[in-house]
């Protein structure tokens, strides 16, 4: 049936022009039922000839795989990353530097473009066809994430000319696509992403590629990894090819003649950016001939023929319409601003900590208040100041009370300390903060059970301890909101599991003052039962290496307590483990102590975890973290947009490690961390 194939083919052409022109060109050119009516004769044609199906085929673009973990990806040519410019006066400066270096009177333009907030990635084409994509991890090695980008619409399968050749630019997540993604979630119960950036890259990373295909990214190309003989001389003429190719280049780039025109294009986007479908975080100016750009040179981690001008962090004004206080797990009161909900870099932001009634005086925030807002780092809101001119009179000056508002018992200021602290072990918010404690990843790891549910336990008070977490029924279960038939199975499978945990999950989790990660594995691995925790001396505990003198008189009085004694036994009732079944010492495989005495440094924005977790986890795999970046750090673990330290860093020439390296040793890999 010869006929069929043609028409098979045919209709593959087809669908694809319509996905260009829908997806690349954002100008879709036949109505959504003439795409569905062509795709569905495509679909019963490979139904009855799979044989047939080729690569570029629309139907491959909705995922199915699943994949096992992330391949190492060696990029050929390193993924540098940009200087940073924050105002005039450093693009003035970058101005003067690149004159001085082609030397004066020399003609040259620049190419200004928008700096999209998303995730830098690289494809591979080899004659004409999509090979491989690949995160830029740290820049010289990345991960394979061939499957998930194939489900980029925008990303075309097959050029439109058969070269080789490989690509850069930014994947990302519209702003649109994210706010019905995290809507979604919340409907769900599940954790929000801070932002479309945090969107897309959890996104690339998610073994299920029928998740990926699902989360509509996008995709902007910016650069080549070798202009080569492309016989082009311009950048921006290499743009232009790569559209003739079938790629998505972002259509507001422009050639700016001088600094004068590049400054007027960073003002005309500044105020546009939040008119645009995507984020941006800044501008990309690059000087436009490719021989200029060789002779301007490239330093170790950056080329100095182009610079990133980032944006202010966007401030926005509020209304601060109430002060809460917060009892967390160690019994520290943080005030929280309740604000007038606004938006603020790409979420909506109702509440920011105001961290101690020092600071509240410091800025003079008074409850009312006309307030403004940022997100520092872009992620935690945070309030910078009050704006005084706006007040009217009505304001009220907050002042920290003397009582626990959850228990009633008076607070204390411990010496050395800005904090209040409410010192009644018997708080409930404590209990309650103590009990997210207890079941989160780093301690027993209860899957399920985020904080959301532990409230709902609390209020409908299932349950007051961590014990009678173990007791819990499904019917109780079945009586909490959102919870199914089958969420509840998932769960009290989850709390079952907990059970098996070795001491160490245990020990952290009890939440005894000053005793992390890293010492509740040196507790579990040296005295092997609980028991023998319980009743170790002081003596006994200042003997192991890790643990100091505060540490172990807290661990001292901690079990010196009768309620501890009692909540032990009810653990121990419900069947919870109490001894370390973890490897012996000396038997401990080094793949899972990679951090054994090692000193790690973090730095820069962490996507997925949080930085408490990063530390529990390097810590639980015998390493320490520290501050800073010195010439006795091992390792140093870069985020997004790390500084200083991760100059030195390379300047000391210490192994740089991406967060995602870093999550490769994380125990049941995979999913959201919370
Ligand atoms: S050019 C060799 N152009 O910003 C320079 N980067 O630190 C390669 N980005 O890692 C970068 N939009 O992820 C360039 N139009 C654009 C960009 C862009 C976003 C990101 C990219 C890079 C970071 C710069």
């Amino acid at each position: 049936m010869m006929g069929d194939k043609k028409r098979y083919e045919a209709l593959i052409e087809e669908l694809n022009q319509y996905s260009y022109d829908y997806y690349v060109q954002d100008n879709p050119s036949v109505e959504d039922v003439v795409y569905d009516k062509a795709m569905q004769e495509l679909l019963k044609i490979e139904e009855a000839h799979p044989d047939w199906i080729t690569v570029d085929s629309p139907s491959q673009r909705v995922g199915g795989e699943i994949l096992e973990g992330f391949q190492k990806v060696t990029h050929k040519t390193p993924m540098l990353s940009l200087g940073n410019a924050f105002g005039e006066d450093d693009l003035r400066d970058f101005d003067r530097r690149i004159q001085d270096r082609i030397g004066d009177g020399t003609e040259y333009e620049y190419m200004c473009e928008l700096k999209i907030d998303g995730l830098a990635v690289s494809l591979i084409y080899e004659n004409g066809e999509y090979r491989q994509g690949a995160t830029r991890g740290d820049g010289t090695t990345g991960e394979d994430i061939t499957a998930n980008l194939r489900t980029v619409r925008s990303i075309p399968i097959k050029l439109k000319e058969t070269l080789s050749i490989e690509v850069r630019g930014e994947t990302y997540m519209p702003k649109k696509s994210f706010q019905k993604l995290n809507g979604a979630r919340e409907e769900e119960g599940l954790p929000l992403f801070a932002n479309p950036r945090n969107a897309a890259a959890g996104s690339l990373r998610q073994l299920d590629t029928k998740i990926a295909a699902k989360r509509n990214l996008d995709i902007f190309l910016y650069s080549v990894a070798d202009f080569g003989d492309m016989g082009v001389t311009k950048h921006s003429e290499g743009l232009d090819y790569l559209e003739k190719l079938g790629l998505k280049v972002n259509k507001e780039r422009r050639v700016c003649k001088n600094i004068e025109e590049v400054l007027a294009y960073v003002e005309e986007w500044t105020a546009k950016r939040s008119d645009l479908a995507y984020e941006i975080d800044g501008i990309v100016v690059k000087l436009n001939d490719l021989r200029q750009q060789e002779e301007v040179g490239y330093t170790v981690k950056s080329p100095r023929w182009a610079i990133a001008y980032k944006f202010p962090a966007e401030e926005v004004p509020t209304v601060l319409r109430d002060i809460e206080l917060r009892v967390g797990r160690t019994g520290v009161i943080t005030p929280t601003a309740i604000l007038d909900p606004v938006h603020v870099a790409g979420t909506t932001v109702s509440r920011a900590s105001l961290h101690n009634e020092d600071l509240i005086k410091q800025k003079d925030i008074r409850i009312k208040d006309t307030v403004m807002i940022k997100k520092a780092g872009d992620i935690i809101p945070e309030v910078i100041r009050s704006l005084p001119e706006k007040r009217t009179g009505s304001e009220e000056e907050f002042h920290m009370p003397v009582h626990c508002p959850e228990c009633g018992s008076e607070l204390v200021r411990l010496e050395g300390e800005v904090a209040l602290r409410c010192i009644n072990p018997k708080c409930p918010a404590q209990l309650k903060e103590g009990l997210i404690h207890f079941v989160s990843r780093s301690a027993m790891n209860i899957d399920g059970l985020g904080e959301k549910v532990v409230r709902q336990l609390f209020t409908h008070e299932l349950i007051h301890d961590v014990a009678d977490l173990y007791f819990l029924s499904k019917e109780e279960l079945l009586q909490l909101e959102r919870m199914g038939e089958k969420s509840v199975t998932n769960l009290l499978a989850a709390i079952e599991k907990s059970k098996q945990n070795s001491l160490e999950r245990l020990l952290f989790g009890l939440g005894i003052r000053h005793v992390g990660a890293k010492a509740a594995r040196s507790l579990a691995i040296h005295f092997e039962t609980m028991d023998n925790v319980k009743e170790a001396s002081l003596e006994d505990l200042i003997a192991i290496n890790d643990i100091g003198e505060i540490m172990a008189d807290s661990i001292v009085t901690y079990f010196e307590n009768e309620e501890v004694h009692s909540l032990l036994q009810e653990l121990e009732r419900a069947g919870v483990n109490m001894t370390y079944t973890g490897p012996r010492l000396e038997e401990v495989p080094e793949e899972d102590l990679v951090f054994a005495g090692k000193k790690v440094v973090l730095t820069g924005k962490l996507e997925q975890l949080k930085r408490d977790e990063a530390k529990a986890l390097i810590e639980s795999l015998g390493g320490s973290v520290s501050g800073s970046v010195s010439k006795n750090t091992d390792i140093v673990v870069a985020g997004s947009d790390a500084g200083s330290k991760l100059e030195k860093a390379e300047e000391l020439s210490i192994p740089i490690w991406s967060e995602n390296d870093l999550l490769e040793y994380l125990p049941d890999e995979g999913g959201l961390i919370k």
